[in-house]
């Protein structure tokens, strides 16, 4: 049988506090590790896609690294399997000003910042003990362009496929709240381009995975777009994406719906606190490529709160297991998967007050085919859109909009 295994991790989160909460939950994991090898798991290669620090610090790294040894050690690989990227919890935000973010108005201005050393050196100041750690410890993942392209990598798997692990960096521009850094993040021309070119100069692949902390709908849209065409024309019949960062179970994974070739396989977070609520539970994938049969295959396994052992997380696939055709296989693009249906933005306004009076709703659960919430009196179902009986069906009003009815 000719398989290829990862272990895919996201969000480690490690903080200089919160000791003994990480080991209630990351004991368990490593032991959950060692159980899944003896039911036939066996990844080659580990892969963190950001956020390995709470807050960029050195002393942070410095913690991850013995949770890196240990897993490392369960697994029976070494520190050359391991692959990692930043994520926005990577850059110590202390080192900038209040208030100083980046900001661009066209691809070109990113590229010429990005091309140009000495400014592009001052933007990553705030990245200089991630990228210590990195070179210090993990020095086959030599950084390009000066620490701009976190790593560029090929390899050849146990049943001699060859892959190329480029790691992109989403996580350069970041420099305030999560929330308010959606699609104002790039990864840049520049970045892609060279990273791409330095992954693909010695030749084809068998498979190309691009890891970069934020899913692809987070960046910028023209970058997004500009990715969108790099990864286009990689010359790899396969193409993975592995991304973190919203620790959201339900976003595990989707196809590129806009004619590209690749699956985007988003994990959750290893660590998100031993009282998680249901929704941001840890969890993570191991994701397995049987070359044989043209699958690509997901195992995910969930953090069980005061159980305190990871489960198979039945919450995520067909009873925590999915499979796909391969993207390349015979040419074709990736089946549709059941992504759910793009859903109007909920007005800024209109969340703030539902989050002032309604204390007990959640409104983020407020779509087609979600749980029922149960809502206190005197709290009042408010919907958020509603059919309009003088139009035809399946037209949606926005509460946000004027209403003179
Ligand atoms: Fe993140």
């Amino acid at each position: 049988m000719s398989t290829s295994q990862i272990l895919h991790l996201s969000d480690l989160h490690v903080s200089a506090q919160g000791n003994f909460d990480r080991s209630v939950v990351l004991d368990p994991l490593i032991t959950r590790i060692k159980e899944d090898l003896t039911k036939g798991f066996k990844p080659e290669i580990v892969i963190m896609s950001g956020d390995v620090a709470f807050s960029g610090k050195t002393e942070e790294y410095a913690l991850a690294k013995g949770f890196f040894d240990k897993l490392l050690t369960a697994l029976k690989l070494s520190p050359q399997d391991l692959f990692i990227v930043p994520g926005n919890h990577d850059v110590d935000c202390s080192e900038y000003a209040q208030g100083e973010s980046l900001n661009f108005s066209d691809m070109k201005a990113i590229n010429d910042l990005l091309e140009n050393k000495k400014h592009r050196d001052r933007c990553f100041v705030g990245m200089d003990n991630y990228f210590q750690f990195i070179e210090t410890h993990y020095t086959h993942l030599a950084s390009k362009q000066g620490r701009l392209i976190p790593f560029v990598s090929r390899r050849n798997t146990r049943c001699n496929k060859s892959i190329g692990i480029v790691g992109l960096n989403s996580a350069w521009m970041c420099r305030k709240s999560s929330e308010k850094e959606k699609k104002h993040i790039a990864i840049g021309e520049y970045q892609i381009k060279n990273a791409h070119a330095e992954l693909m100069e010695p030749g084809g692949l068998d498979l190309a995975i691009n890891v970069f902390h934020h899913p692809l709908d987070w960046l910028w849209n023209v970058d997004e777009r500009a990715c969108r065409t790099y990864f286009k024309t990689l010359k790899a019949p396969e193409l993975l994406l592995l991304s973190g960062h919203l620790h959201e179970p339900n976003a595990g994974y989707s196809s590129d719906t806009q004619g590209g070739r690749f699956y985007q396989f988003q994990t959750g977070g290893v660590y998100t606190g031993s009282e998680a609520i249901e929704s941001y539970q840890s969890r993570f994938q191991y994701i397995t490529i049987d070359w044989d049969k043209k699958k690509i295959r997901l195992d995910f396994r969930r953090f069980a709160g005061w159980e305190r052992i990871w489960c198979v997380d039945a919450e995520n696939g067909e009873d925590g297991r999915i499979e796909y055709d391969m993207a390349g296989a015979d040419n074709k693009a990736p089946k549709t998967l059941k992504t759910p249906e793009p859903f109007p933005e909920i007005p800024e306004n209109y969340r703030t007050w539902l989050s002032e009076h309604c204390a007990y709703m959640d409104i983020d659960k407020l779509r087609g085919k979600s749980e029922v919430i149960q809502v206190k009196m005197p709290e009042i179902f408010v919907p958020l859109f509603a059919d309009d009986p003088g139009k035809k069906a399946g037209s949606r009003r926005n509460m946000g909009e004027k209403c003179d009815q």
